[in-house]
């Protein structure tokens, strides 16, 4: 997992904020990208000095970390709740004048409709970000995970509510990404999303869609780590 821009040390502040909050018992949620990453790290090294926990991942690669490290992994449909899900985002409305503050664009790694679930599932969900994923107003890409059968209709209805899809392709190869659960994803630019409450609505409703990556109402805090520290936001 490679970190796509902001600082390290500020990804592994917040990562390493988010894992002190697990305690002994813990079903873990366990989210995908560089900044979880550090989280997931930290979660390893308190399994190894005893901690007693389970983690759900997210995403194939959160997987593959989760057992390098030792957490001793279970599924959705094996346990009665999640008690903390630590996951990042590619942007944070960190306005608290909007309607929409909190609110979040994920799926960049292509993993948002198991995140969305697991963090959607957890008693509490946390964020862990740097300053750079901060924004007044969400305005990047909202990723939308589709059928294949379905993203050329879907990239016509996601222009039709204003969006400009773009089909991602995989890096250094010649194709789409394909995503853990075998679909597309069209990231979608809609400029500044001033209502993600409202531009949700609209593309759940969407056939075809499997799921988007705005993520609205569901963060419990967002801990930013920076220079010297971390900024708790709930
Ligand atoms: C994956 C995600 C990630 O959480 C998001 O892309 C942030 O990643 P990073 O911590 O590497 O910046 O939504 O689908």
């Amino acid at each position: 997992m490679k970190t796509a821009g902001g600082s390290d040390a500020a990804k592994r502040r917040a990562g390493e904020r988010a894992a002190d909050e697990v305690a002994d018992g813990f079903v873990v949620g366990l989210g995908t990208g560089s900044t979880t990453a550090y989280a997931i790290e930290a979660l390893g090294r308190a399994v190894d000095d005893g901690l007693e926990i389970r983690g759900i991942p997210t995403s194939f690669q959160s997987r593959r970390l989760a057992l390098e490290v030792g957490i001793p992994l279970t599924t959705l449909d094996a346990v009665e709740g999640i008690d903390l899900a630590i996951d990042g985002a590619d942007q944070v409305a960190d306005d608290p004048a909007t309607d929409g503050y909190g609110a979040l664009i994920k799926g960049g790694g292509a993993a948002h409709t198991r995140e969305k679930l697991v963090d959607a599932t957890a008693d509490r969900f946390v964020v862990v970000a740097d300053p750079s994923k901060l924004a007044p107003t969400l305005e990047r890409s909202v990723p939308i995970e589709v059928i294949p059968d379905a993203h050329t209709v879907v990239a016509d209805r996601v222009r039709d509510v204003g969006g400009e899809p773009t089909l991602r392709e995989a890096e250094g190869k010649d194709g789409p990404v394909v995503t853990d659960n075998g679909n597309l994803v069209l990231d979608c630019a809609f400029g500044s999303i001033d209502d993600p409450e409202a531009l949700a609505t609209r593309l759940s409703r969407l056939p075809g869609v499997v799921e988007h990556g705005l993520f609205v109402g569901l963060a419990d805090a967002t801990y930013v780590g920076t220079d010297d520290g971390v900024e708790v936001r709930d």
